[in-house]
C-alpha cells in the first residue's frame, strides 16, 4: 500500500478534504459528549519542531493522547538534527519507530525529502511555503458557522506567505473565489497565482479585495524566519491593516479568522479580532480537530 503523505492540501482531492472537514466536526462533537473515540490506540507520532509553536504542537500532542495514542517531541537542539543528521537519514530511522511524522521547518524541500524517505505518513506542520494544517481548522470553521464556502468570496489581506498559498489551494479544491490584496513584493507563489487564474484575483487596494466577501483572513506581517524585516514590513504592510472600516465593506455576515498569532494594532485591529464575527478562537480549537481527522485518514484508512 502506498504511503499517504500531508505535505501541502493537494495531497487530497476535494472529496478527501470535504470528508477531513466533516469528520472533524463529528470527532469534536464525540469529545464534547465524553465519547470514547481511542483510534489510534498505541500509535505513536514524532514532531520535529525547527521553529516555534504554541497550537501546533499542542493540538497533535492532545489530540493524540485523546485518540489513546502517544506523541513524541523532537527539536534540532537535543536531537541528532540539530548536529547534522541528514533529514533523510532521520526520516529512515523515524519511521522504524513510530507511526506518523510531524514536521515544522522553514524549508519545504525539508518536508519533501522527508517523506521520499519515509515509510510512514509525513505531515507538514507549517514551512515557509505552506500551512495546510491551518487550513483544515480554518474550513471546518467556516463550514461550521456558515455552510458550505463553495461559490463564496474569500479575502487575503496582507502578505502572500505560506497561509496565503494554502488558501490558493483549498480555493483550487473546495471552488470558492479568493482576492489576494498584498503590496508590491509580497504576493504568493507564481505557480500558484498562474495555475489557479479562474478563481484567485490579486489586487493592491484592501478594500476592493473584501468587497462580497464571506470570509476576510489576515496573519503577521513578518513570519517566523523574517523578524529582520519587521520594520521594514511595518511600513509596507501599513495600509493592509484589516480594520473595522475595512469589515465594513464586506458583507454584513462576513467573518473574521487568523491562524494566530496576531499582532493587534499591525495585521488586524484589537476591535476585528474581538469582534463576535472574529471567530479565532474556534478556529485554534479546531486545529485539535481537524488534526484527529487528519491522522484518522492517514493512518487508518
Ligand atoms: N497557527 C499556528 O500554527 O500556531 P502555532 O505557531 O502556535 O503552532
Ligand atoms: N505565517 C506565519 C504563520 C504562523 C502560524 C509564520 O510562518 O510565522
Amino acid at each position: 500500500m502506498t504511503v499517504r503523505h500531508f505535505r501541502s492540501l493537494l495531497d487530497v482531492n476535494s472529496q478527501e478534504l470535504l470528508q477531513i472537514i466533516s469528520r472533524a466536526s463529528e470527532l469534536k462533537k464525540m469529545l464534547a459528549e465524553g465519547a470514547t473515540h481511542e483510534f489510534l490506540k498505541n500509535k505513536s507520532l514524532a514532531m520535529i519542531f525547527e521553529k516555534s509553536s504554541t497550537r501546533t504542537r499542542v493540538s497533535f500532542e492532545a489530540g493524540m493522547t485523546q485518540f489513546g495514542g502517544s506523541s513524541i517531541f523532537l527539536s534540532p537542539a537535543d536531537s541528532q538534527l540539530g548536529r547534522g543528521e541528514p533529514i533523510a537519514d532521520t526520516a529512515r530511522v523515524l519511521s522504524r519507530m513510530v507511526d506518523a511524522i510531524m514536521v515544522r521547518t522553514f524549508s519545504h524541500e525539508t518536508v519533501e525529502s522527508l517523506a521520499e524517505n519515509s515509510s510512514v505518513p509525513v505531515i507538514n506542520g507549517l514551512t515557509d511555503s505552506y500551512h495546510p494544517c491551518q487550513l483544515l481548522a480554518d474550513m471546518q470553521t467556516y463550514f461550521e458557522s456558515r455552510g458550505n464556502i463553495q461559490g463564496k468570496r474569500v479575502s487575503w489581506i496582507g502578505d502572500g506567505n505560506n497561509m496565503c498559498n494554502s488558501y490558493i489551494n483549498a480555493a483550487k479544491l473546495l471552488d470558492f473565489e479568493l482576492c489576494i490584496a498584498c503590496p508590491p513584493g509580497y504576493e504568493p507563489m507564481q505557480s500558484l497565482l498562474d495555475a489557479n487564474k479562474d478563481r484567485v484575483h490579486l489586487v493592491r487596494d484592501p478594500q476592493q479585495a473584501v468587497i462580497d466577501s464571506s470570509l476576510v483572513t489576515t496573519d503577521v506581517w513578518a513570519s517566523m524566519g523574517q523578524e529582520e524585516e519587521q520594520q521594514k514590513r511595518i511600513v509596507d504592510f501599513a495600509d493592509f491593516e484589516v480594520s473595522s472600516e475595512l469589515m465594513s465593506h464586506a458583507n454584513s455576515d462576513a467573518i473574521f479568522l487568523h491562524c494566530l498569532p496576531a499582532h493587534r494594532g499591525e495585521e488586524v485591529s484589537a476591535e476585528v479580532i474581538d469582534d463576535p464575527n472574529s471567530l479565532v478562537w474556534e478556529e485554534a480549537e479546531n486545529r485539535l480537530h481537524a488534526q484527529k481527522a487528519l491522522l484518522e485518514f492517514l493512518l487508518c484508512s
